[in-house]
């Protein structure tokens, strides 16, 4: 196949997950009930485990995960996920998790896996005595990668915009984002993808392999897409997504209300 064929059959397929069917189903269901409920509870953001199903409903890749309400639960389930796990604290009161020891990476054994529960359970406790404590959420360890940042803001004049920016120190000191009003098409996708400055990074250099261009591509139509659909999302960030050579894991979500 040559590589005129090969684009066109690619982007079949990215095409082929925005189709209209895919939105009334996704309206209808769970993503609302996730949005009810915290609004009925009072929250202004989504729990985590809420902002990641939220995301995986649209098509955005994240990580296996599970709420465990007891230590033998969390081993039982980073047995079901896979070891290695990382372990996070589930509760309304806390919105910066590891600030509060409320998060613990590389769980390797059940006996890790019991430590690392109760150890949470603790460090939270002890930073924030009145936290109401709703479980821990196990989730699969995503391996280590190139980060990227997806993120949503609803701005006073245009409303939603989309953000696409590098992970860690780049965005911080670089300020190397682009940004785009969503609704975005495929090639406003590709284009904010490829306008920030690490973009040869993406690409691949020095022998290391390109990333999933394609997949990135993808969960920013996708997450244009949730915005539109859900007007009431006052802030999205996707702060961590690791890239890979194939596919992409959302690592952190999260999702502040109006
Ligand atoms: N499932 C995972 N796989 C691999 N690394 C992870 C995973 N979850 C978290 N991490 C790493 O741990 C860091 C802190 O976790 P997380 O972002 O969930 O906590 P947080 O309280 O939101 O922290 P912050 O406010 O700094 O974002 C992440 O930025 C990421 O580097
Ligand atoms: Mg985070």
């Amino acid at each position: 196949m040559d590589k005129a064929c090969e684009r066109v059959r690619k982007g079949k397929n990215l095409l082929s997950s925005l189709q209209p069917r895919n939105r009334l189903l996704t309206l209808s269901g769970k993503v609302t009930k996730i949005f009810e409920k915290a609004r009925a509870e009072g929250r202004k953001f989504l729990l985590e485990h809420e902002a990641k199903t939220v995301c995986k409903e649209y098509g955005i890749p994240i990580t296996a995960l599970k709420i465990a309400k007891t230590a033998e639960e969390a081993a039982k389930f980073s047995e079901e996920i896979g070891y290695p796990t990382v372990f996070k604290i589930v509760s309304p009161d806390v919105i910066h998790k590891f600030d509060v020891g409320g998060v613990i990476l590389n769980i390797n054994s059940r006996e890790d896996a019991k430590k690392a529960y109760n150890k949470i359970v603790e460090n939270v406790k002890k930073h924030k005595p009145n936290a109401k404590i709703n479980g821990i959420l196990v989730q699969e360890m995503a391996p280590c990668s190139t980060e990227v940042i997806v993120g949503a803001i609803k701005d006073a004049q245009f409303g939603p915009t989309l953000m696409f920016g590098f992970g860690g120190t780049f965005v911080e000191i670089m300020k190397d984002v682009s940004f785009r009003i969503a609704p975005i098409t495929e090639e406003e996708a590709r284009e904010m993808i490829s306008e920030v400055k690490a973009y040869p990074i993406l690409r691949g250099y020095r022998g290391q392999p390109p990333a999933d261009i394609d997949t990135l591509a993808k969960i920013l139509l996708n997450t244009s897409r949730l915005v539109m659909d859900h007007q009431e999302i006052k802030e999205l960030d996707l702060n961590p997504v690791m890239v890979y050579e194939k596919g992409a894991k959302t690592v952190d979500a999260r999702i502040i209300l109006e």
